[in-house]
């Protein structure tokens, strides 16, 4: 390794990269070794990226994974011309990636007051975050249903998110913890499917109260929301429109937001 290269790995971790599974032509999910080092909380992201010309080329992806794995998984969107994306969607198994192993964010408990139900809100590739909140038995302690909600363009594109409630469904110690507590629910808005629309008019026209039994409620409802700048802004109104605090690591309330970064 030149000493430009070395010098320029300081402070980053190499990962090795250990399965790829492309679910779309857009978006795909990969696994990592996970330094043993490394602690994080559900629902967090981390800069990850490849060395590329001397020097780390790094974004925020959320850890896709349960802070309990062993195995550190992400799930991007491809974007042809993105700096990133565009070379990490060439991932193959062995290949190392590098990741800046300082994790933040604001779409975890301790961002959270106490609840009843705990409503996950995302579109497209904003469901990563929630992949790893629901899968951590930390969920279902301090939550009795969690619903999770995905929108996407078009139904191929939902089934990153049906994958992982069937990998639920079908895990032995997972399903025990997490019962009949968990709802999933994924809506398209560009193409037919029993399940249409955005969730923000789901919110506002009852249908999400009618297939979770209750409107939300700051009360007894906390909220997590991920997903483009757009979608944040319109789920917070709504979310303040109801009497909904917005919550901090340093100042827990009744909702939470974080962008999903894309390049
Ligand atoms: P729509 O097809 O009506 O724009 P994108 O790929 O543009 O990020 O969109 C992903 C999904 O998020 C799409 O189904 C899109 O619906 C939906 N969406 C986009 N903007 C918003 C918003 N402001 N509020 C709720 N959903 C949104």
């Amino acid at each position: 390794m030149n000493q430009e290269v070395s010098k320029a790995l300081r402070g980053v971790a190499l990962l090795k990269v250990r399965n790829i599974h492309h679910w779309t032509d857009r978006t795909f999910s990969f696994n990592c070794e996970r330094p043993q080092s490394f602690r994080f909380r559900s629902g967090e992201f981390a800069m990850i990226g490849l060395i590329v010309d001397g020097k780390p080329l790094l974004r925020a992806y959320s850890i896709a994974s349960p802070s309990w794995d062993e195995d550190l998984e992400f799930y991007s969107i491809k974007v042809d011309d993105g700096p990133l994306t565009s070379r990490l969607q060439h991932l193959k198994e062995g290949d190392e990636i590098v990741m800046r192993p300082k994790p933040v964010g604001t779409l975890v408990h301790d961002a959270l007051l106490p609840g009843k139900r705990l409503f996950l809100f995302s579109t497209g590739t904003g469901i990563a975050p929630f992949a790893s909140v629901i899968r951590d038995p930390e969920t279902y302690e301090k939550f009795d249903h969690v619903i999770l909600t995905q929108t996407c363009r078009e139904a191929h594109e939902l089934d990153y998110g049906k994958h992982l409630c069937e990998s639920i469904v079908t895990h032995e110690l997972l399903s025990e913890i997490v019962g009949d507590k968990l709802t999933h629910i994924g809506t398209t808005t560009r193409e037919e499917t029993p399940f249409m629309g955005r969730m923000t008019d789901w919110i506002r026209d009852g249908r999400l109260a009618a297939a979770v039994g209750g409107q939300l409620d700051p009360a007894t409802d906390r909220v997590m929301i991920c997903g483009s700048m757009a979608m944040l802004q319109d789920h917070k109104a709504i979310c303040e429109e109801m009497g909904f605090i917005e919550g901090s690591n340093s100042e827990p309330g009744q909702f939470v937001i974080e962008k999903a970064f894309v390049d």
